[in-house]
């Protein structure tokens, strides 16, 4: 959940890692440093803050001279956020500096016999023990950087994408990875380290990520060498020509990521179903079903598997999958789901989703399903991330760069390929009259351009956020395909705007939260015309009989609820299936506004980091 950065070679690297911790902050934000290696002797920054702050403090207190250094963004987890804590962190000698995502779960029993040694430890950090470790190896057996770096990783548990170098060896850099993204960019006689591509990308296009359990040498002058950490086998770097332009990673004219990838929206659907979706020949081409259809047209139950945002977007497809192919399937949190026994079939197939693709409890569950023989299919957003590399097959959603930290075109694309996989088995099972397929092809193409036009609903919900801005809670309703979109408003809201937010099936109100109601309480509903509408009806009159102040997603043209509400947003008449996409959008941008109008950073919340990478 932190970031990190490197680079050697011929550039000055400050201004590098600097911009490169700036657009890997979306991954930890609650302090930073950064370590240059000046020819003679490395100098230091750390501060607890963004990093703007290290950027202030470093050019009044070092020489940010050097060709060569390290940069951090932290996301804490062992100790504080405080200067001392923030990474880079040196070895008692001062030879060696490392930074570090990941936890060493070990850190304790091995920081008590580096201290039997006479070691230091001026942090809290497991990062500082690992530095020391490494140096006590080096001491110990002799050897290079390297193989000290290979030899303590063998002795510790946890997750770490590292980076190390010796000031007295200033033309290489080690890397390593088990669990936690690392990246290599090379270039002319140069080579660039992040935790993915956005650091280095216009410096050049050529990378290699590092598997788990591999680690590097990045040597001025020479290949790059990888090898197993484990039994120092070598392995041959495949790089990789990447794909990722400049003006994806930037705010491209907007004030926040957050408010772009909202309006980026009808374009990201369009990518996720381009080339997929074939409404005119009545096709759905996705090479990862096609090349597996026997194993979902036979498969006993989907399992899928998620966190946050993305365990919504599961939802939906619980009863996209349910309604339209037929299958049973089953949402899982990956986080409770890989503590438990399930039971897991090899007629079971797990479909985990995620963003990012490195969110820890969503691999571990693909690893212990995969072990238990279930078929695996992911569904991400990051190329080559450690769960697309993981699964068995998968769909990209290919919804570009999310750096804003909540969540919003990676759900509405997640929707459109599990939409996508649920129409193509439905047809092959022929689970779904021949028209009606057809219907629901011709529609989902259509649905950017009913984004578009709901998105200009924008000036109204500004409107109705002025209003509601200052509200303690906030109760959010919806029922079938737009419970879990009810979910989402509420996590988009608490995330960013930290008001109390609850999401609730419309008809479990009657349960408990009614008892909520009073004439401060702002009541989300999302009461589009086809979903079980009558019933909404009657909850919105629930509601307005106890004073509650009603905000109603409706259909274009709508009037029942319409008279009832205080505030009604319109979206677009479409098939209830695909209404999330569409219902969704103004919960965004109410979150959104309301959040800025409250003061408080949209793109990084307090406490959050936008990859999950820790249990
Ligand atoms: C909310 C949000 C998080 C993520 C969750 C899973 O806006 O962004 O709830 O959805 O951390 O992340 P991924 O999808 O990367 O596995």
């Amino acid at each position: 959940m932190c970031g990190i950065v490197g680079y050697i070679g011929h550039r000055d690297a400050y201004p590098i890692i600097i911009k490169g911790l700036q657009r890997l902050e979306y991954r930890g934000y609650d302090s930073a440093g950064i370590v240059l290696f000046d020819g003679t002797e490395n100098n230091l920054a750390k501060t607890k803050g963004k990093v703007e702050d290290l950027k202030h403090k470093a050019e009044i207190s070092i020489s940010t001279k050097g060709k060569l250094g390290l940069g951090h963004t932290r996301w804490a987890t062992h100790g504080v956020p405080n200067d001392v804590n923030s990474h880079p962190h040196y070895s008692n000698s001062g030879d060696l500096v490392i930074i570090h995502n990941g936890i060493i779960e070990n850190y304790e029993s091995i920081k008590a016999a580096l201290i039997k040694r006479g070691y230091e430890f001026h942090s809290d950090t497991d990062t500082e023990v690992l530095v020391n470790l490494i140096e006590e190896v080096k001491k110990q057996e002799g050897v290079k950087l390297g193989k000290a770096v290979q030899i303590a990783l063998n002795q510790v548990v946890g997750a770490y994408a590292i980076a190390v170098f010796d000031r007295s060896k200033p033309d290489e850099i080690v890397v390593a990875r088990l669990g936690s993204p690392l990246a290599i960019g090379i270039g002319e006689d140069e080579f660039f380290i992040a935790s993915d591509a956005s650091p280095f990308i216009e410096f050049t296009n050529n990378a290699v990520y590092l598997e788990d359990e591999e680690m590097a040498i990045v040597r001025l002058g020479k290949e790059i060498k990888l090898r197993k950490i484990k039994d120092d086998a070598i392995v041959y770097p495949n790089i990789l020509e990447l794909q990722l332009n400049l003006e994806e990673i930037e705010k491209g004219g907007y004030d926040h990521f957050m408010l772009k990838e909202i309006y980026e929206q009808p374009r990201a659907i369009k990518d996720t179903y381009r080339g997929r979706l074939l409404a005119d020949q009545g096709i759905i081409r996705m090479a990862g079903i096609d090349q597996n259809l026997e194993k979902f047209l036979n498969a006993n139950r989907i399992i899928i598997v998620a966190c946050g945002t993305s365990w919504h977007a599961g939802l939906v497809a619980e009863y996209i999958f349910e309604d339209l192919a037929r299958i049973p399937v089953e949402v899982e949190y990956a986080s409770e789901f890989r503590y438990r026994n399930p039971v897991i079939t090899e007629n079971d197939i797990l479909i985990a989703i995620s963003q990012s693709g490195e969110t820890a409890d969503t691999l571990a569950a693909i690893k212990m399903a995969k072990e238990r023989g279930a078929f695996v299919f992911g569904v991400c957003n990051v190329v080559g991330s450690s769960i697309a590399r993981e699964t068995d097959a998968g769909a990209y959603t290919h919804a570009g760069p999310e750096i804003g930290v909540a969540s919003t075109k990676a759900f509405t694309t997640q929707i459109t390929v599990l939409t996508l996989i649920a129409l193509k088995l439905a047809k092959e099972k022929g689970t779904i009259e021949e028209s009606k397929y057809h219907e629901y092809l011709v529609e989902l193409e259509g649905i950017p351009a009913k984004v578009e036009r709901t998105l200009k609903t924008n000036p109204l919900i500004e409107e109705i956020a002025e209003v509601y801005k200052d509200s303690s809670n906030c109760l959010y309703l919806g029922r079938g395909y737009n419970f879990p979109v009810a979910l989402e408003g509420a996590l988009k809201l608490k995330e960013i705007s930290y008001i109390h937010a609850e999401g609730y099936p419309a008809a479990e109100m009657k349960h408990g939260p009614i008892a909520l109601i009073d004439e401060e309480m702002p009541v989300v509903v999302i009461a589009t015309r086809k979903g079980h509408y009558e019933k909404v009806v009657s909850n919105v009159q629930e509601i307005k009989s106890r004073s509650g102040k009603i905000i109603a997603v409706v259909t274009e043209g709508d009037q029942q609820v319409t008279d009832l509400a205080d505030h009604v947003v319109e979206v677009p008449e479409t098939s209830e299936t695909l209404t999330p996409l569409l219902t969704t959008i103004p919960l965004q941008l109410l979150s959104y506004h309301i959040a800025l109008m409250r003061g408080c950073n949209v793109d990084q919340p307090r406490n959050l980091a936008k990859s999950v990478t820790v249990e």
